[in-house]
Formats: C-alpha cells, sequence, structure tokens
C-alpha cells in the first residue's frame, strides 16, 4: 500500500520564505567549501562531460528568440541546490547525484506511435540540432533561477516519434534503479518519477529537451542526460533524467499529482494569483540574488503558451 507523504517541500510558510532558502543554500555551499564569491564550481559539471561522448557539442549557438530580462543565475547557485528525490528529500543532493551513470543510456519511444524505437542518448543528440536558450525556471517553493539550457525542441522529438492521431498525451518517466539513488528506496513514493504533456504542449516552441547547461552537457544533479524544460510551468514538471516517452490517449498522472492530488495538479501553470495552498504565489526570490520580484502569469511566457489553454475552463490550471 502506498503511505501517502507530505513532499519536502511541505513546510510552514515561515519555513518556505524565499530568505530562508537563499540562506541555507550559503551555509550548503559555505561547507562544502564552494566560495560565494568565487567561480568554482563547475565540477558537477565537469565530471558529466567527463562521461558524455557528445560533450564536443558544447556550447551550442544561442537561439536568440529565447532570451531573458533578468541576469542568467551562476552556475555555482543551479548545481548546489536541487530537487532530485531520487537522491534525497533535501536540496543538497549535488554529491550523492554523483552516482547517476548517465552512459550507457535508452531512450524508449513507445504507446501510440507508428513504431515503438529505442535509441542509445547519443543516437538520439546526433539526431537533433542543439541549441542553447534562456529560459526562466519558476519552481513551486517560490524561488526562481534564469537557465542558459542547451538542447533542441520537444517538438523534434515528437516529429521522430511519429505518434498515432489518437495519441493526446505524451507521458514521460525517469529511469528506476534504487541500487544507484537511495530515495528510491523509499517505497511511500511512487517510483519512478513521472510526468506528462498534452500533445499540443510538447509540440510548442516553448517545450524543450535539455541535454546541456552553462555551455557544457547538464550536470547530474540538474538531470542528466535528459530533462524537461517548460518554463510557463512549475518546475516539477521538468522531469529528470528521462528514459521513456510513452504516447497516450489517457491523461498520465504525474509523480505529485499522486502523492497529493490536492496541492499538485497536471496542468502546474504559473500564476501570481492562484496561491498554493500553503503559501503565496505572488512573487518569487531569485536565486543568488537575495531579491524578491512578482511572479508573472505563465511565468512572463503567456504570449506564446495561452491559446493552449483557451478551452479549457473547467481545469485546475494552475496547481
Ligand atoms: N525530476 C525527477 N526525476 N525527480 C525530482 O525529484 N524534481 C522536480 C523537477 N524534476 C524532480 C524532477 C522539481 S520539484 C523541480 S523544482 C525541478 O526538477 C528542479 O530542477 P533543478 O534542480 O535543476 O532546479
Amino acid at each position: 500500500m502506498l503511505i501517502r507523504r507530505k513532499p519536502g517541500w511541505w513546510m510552514p510558510e515561515s519555513a518556505a520564505t524565499p530568505r530562508d532558502v537563499f540562506l541555507n543554500r550559503r551555509a550548503f555551499m559555505a561547507a562544502s567549501g564552494v566560495s560565494i564569491a568565487g567561480a568554482l564550481l563547475p565540477a558537477g559539471i565537469a565530471r558529466a562531460a567527463g562521461e558524455d561522448p557528445t560533450a564536443v557539442l558544447y556550447p551550442a549557438a544561442r537561439n536568440t528568440a529565447f532570451t531573458l530580462d533578468r541576469e542568467i543565475t551562476p552556475a555555482k547557485f543551479n548545481l548546489a541546490f536541487n530537487n532530485f528525490y531520487e537522491f534525497g528529500s533535501h536540496k543538497q543532493i549535488s554529491k550523492a547525484a554523483q552516482a547517476l551513470k548517465i552512459r550507457p543510456w535508452e531512450v524508449k519511444i513507445d504507446g501510440a506511435v507508428e513504431q515503438e524505437m529505442t535509441l542509445g542518448i547519443d543516437e538520439l543528440i546526433r539526431k537533433m540540432t542543439l541549441e542553447e536558450r534562456l529560459y526562466r525556471h519558476r519552481c513551486v517553493e517560490a524561488w526562481s533561477m534564469a537557465v542558459p539550457w542547451t538542447g533542441f525542441p520537444f517538438a523534434k522529438l515528437v516529429e521522430l516519434a511519429r505518434p498515432l492521431s489518437t495519441a493526446k498525451y505524451v507521458r514521460m518517466e525517469t529511469f528506476q534503479d534504487p541500487a544507484m539513488a537511495p530515495g528510491q528506496k523509499q517505497s511511500w513514493y511512487p517510483w519512478p518519477y513521472v510526468e506528462g504533456l498534452t500533445i499540443e504542449e510538447a509540440t510548442n516552441d516553448l517545450a524543450f529537451l535539455v541535454t546541456g547547461a552553462y555551455g557544457e552537457p547538464v550536470a547530474k544533479q540538474m538531470g542528466a542526460p535528459l530533462r524537461l524544460a517548460t518554463p510557463w510551468k512549475y518546475g516539477f514538471k521538468s522531469i529528470k533524467s528521462i528514459v521513456r516517452f510513452s504516447f497516450t490517449e489517457e491523461r498520465p498522472q504525474s509523480f505529485w499529482e499522486e502523492i497529493l492530488p490536492s496541492e499538485y495538479g497536471f496542468w502546474a501553470n504559473v500564476n501570481p494569483e492562484v496561491p498554493h495552498a500553503r503559501w503565496s504565489q505572488a512573487s518569487e526570490e531569485v536565486l543568488g540574488t537575495g531579491e524578491k520580484v512578482p511572479t508573472l502569469l505563465y511565468n512572463g511566457y503567456g504570449e506564446q503558451v495561452a491559446s493552449l489553454y483557451s478551452n479549457l475552463e473547467g481545469e485546475s490550471l494552475y496547481m
């Protein structure tokens, strides 16, 4: 039987204040010998690059259609503060995540497609043209970053998969290996981590499959070798370390939705006017700066994505 546990971000609002999050990050980095002022860190990145035969493809050319109104969050912050429950239900999983074995890595495409296939990650990456995009990243916990992701449009994977006309959703699944990822020994979580999008969402220009960040192969703690970035949605939609894409007629149930459906839904679009059950979503702390800024509808990407939701009035679009 699945014992329902509160997720790690189940905390009193006082404990979840962005300031505290920032201070915790400072404490962690000081404890792990990382200089906050210095530009030390890319170690996590470098380690992932060493195991990655496609490392030569980075840095990829920046697609200037996707730029930002804010400074890029320095890599050292993103590398030391992560949600990756497979390696622990706290933010300081960066060391534990180095156990993630990223080669060989197979990606399966199945379900309602013309022909199911399994590809090695290097084969998949080499079929694509990598590009860099600057995206906002807004966690449901009310902190945010600005990240230079490298990858390819999700639409290109859908094109490769050739879904049948009956397919309405893409279900994505993370690896499952409790020996490598001790968090998966916690049997009260419904492993593996699962997320889903409609085909319209997955083929929207913004939906991006990430293979790199900060001009290098993406670090293990950030979801190597393949993760999602859907910047108009809360960060929990951005599933890490994907091994399977299944095209389905039925809406998939995602990991957090299964654990706590009253607080985490399928759509999870950012909306400052719809508070989380236990805290406001009106503003966010930009990590690394301590600055608190107003949150924007669809995280500022309304022009690109609002039309996806025009006929879905009855749905809980913002949780
Ligand atoms: N993917 C997997 N497989 N496991 C996770 O625990 N956490 C999610 C998402 N993807 C998670 C995941 C959450 S809650 C967030 S906010 C983002 O990853 C965090 O991404 P980051 O560590 O790069 O900031």
